[in-house]
């Protein structure tokens, strides 16, 4: 009953706040609480994603499906070499092999994921793929390689000399902990909602740097990493995957909103749930997105510096998250 009050209380400041301020060109002004848009279209994803979020309204503004749309948009990252938390470029792990995790959702429910992906520079089309033409919901390791290969997919070095060269550092201290807001990046994850009213959501890492060999983080995890629901919303996660699969925070916030927690509400009590309950939460980074049918929004994560991209009536944002500790 106390934490049911607190979480209320918690609930009423965080709606009680002031408005948002864009950032642009590195400047990130915090916000204190929800973004409150009029309804659809919009993209939402996490950290600095302007360009992602400009691919993805590139197919919502020509009438296309928001799967489409995370797809696009998830892609630019996972192509570009300087982003080195995913696909192509990522940090590496222990043994300096490149593996990536990565989910897709639609509107209607169905879902597809690969994880511990190895020589593949888009894991988020094959997880479609994994979707559209599996009976299964999750691929990993090599299997997920030779289904991509099977599909077409090609099979390339994904390790960069700048991402070999950082690696080769590591290897001489081997120290292993998680790096809060590492250079703002750690996965992106992306909410859209088309001209159609639908929502449809992606998620993709190279995930946690100098991990053990096959390690899975929360990204490919439905559930975890990202869930949607046509009826109610969705919700992505950042950070360490690990605090994020011990409470299934995408799921748990789209459930929370069904039961009438507004985005920010449904954020906030997601990351207490960690902050209460994992020992370890003030050393670690998560930050949750959440987007519901109205296209309305929150945001929040546990240390200040969670940025956030928003595209909805007509502008394109940057935000920072309000925080915990
Ligand atoms: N959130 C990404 C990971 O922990 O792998």
């Amino acid at each position: 009953m106390a934490n049911r009050r607190k979480f209320l209380i918690q609930s009423a400041l965080g709606t009680m706040g002031a408005a948002f301020g864009a950032f642009a060109c590195g400047n990130t002004p915090k916000e204190k609480t929800i973004a409150s848009g009029p309804s659809a279209p919009t993209v939402l994803s996490t950290w600095n994603n302007l360009a992602a979020n400009e691919a993805a309204w590139a197919v919502i503004s020509q009438g296309g499906r928001a799967l489409d749309a995370v797809e696009q948009g998830v892609r630019v990252v996972e192509a570009d070499p300087e982003d080195m938390s995913v696909g192509y470029g990522g940090r590496p792990d222990r043994d300096g092999n490149v593996t990536l995790d990565a989910c897709i959702m639609d509107e209607a429910g169905n879902c597809g994921s690969v994880c511990f992906l190895e020589h593949i520079k888009h894991p988020v089309s094959v997880a479609r793929l994994v979707m559209e033409k599996t009976p299964h919901v999750i691929l990993s390791g090599d299997g997920a390689l030779r289904f991509a290969l099977e599909n077409g997919f090609r099979k390339e070095d994904l390790l960069t000399e700048k991402a070999r060269q950082e690696w080769e550092e590591w290897k001489k201290v081997s120290e292993y902990k998680p790096v809060i807001n590492i250079e703002s990046h750690d996965t992106i994850g992306m909410l859209a909602i088309d001209q159609q009213g639908n929502i449809c959501g992606a998620c993709t890492t190279s995930g946690m740097a100098y991990k053990m060999r096959g390690r899975v983080g929360d990204s490919p995890i439905i559930g975890a990493g990202m869930y949607v629901d046509n009826e109610v919303g969705g919700a992505v996660a950042t950070g360490l995957g690990e605090a994020v699969l011990k409470m299934l925070g995408s799921f748990l916030i789209v459930e929370l909103m069904r039961q009438g927690a507004s985005p920010q509400q449904a954020c906030e009590e997601a990351i207490r749930r960690i902050t209460s309950k994992q020992k370890n939460a003030a050393e670690i980074q998560v930050g949750f997105l959440a987007l519901n049918k109205k296209g309305e929004m929150g945001a929040y994560s546990i240390h200040p510096g969670f940025v956030y991209a928003l595209h909805q009536n007509g502008r394109n944002v940057g935000r920072e998250a309000a925080a915990a500790l």
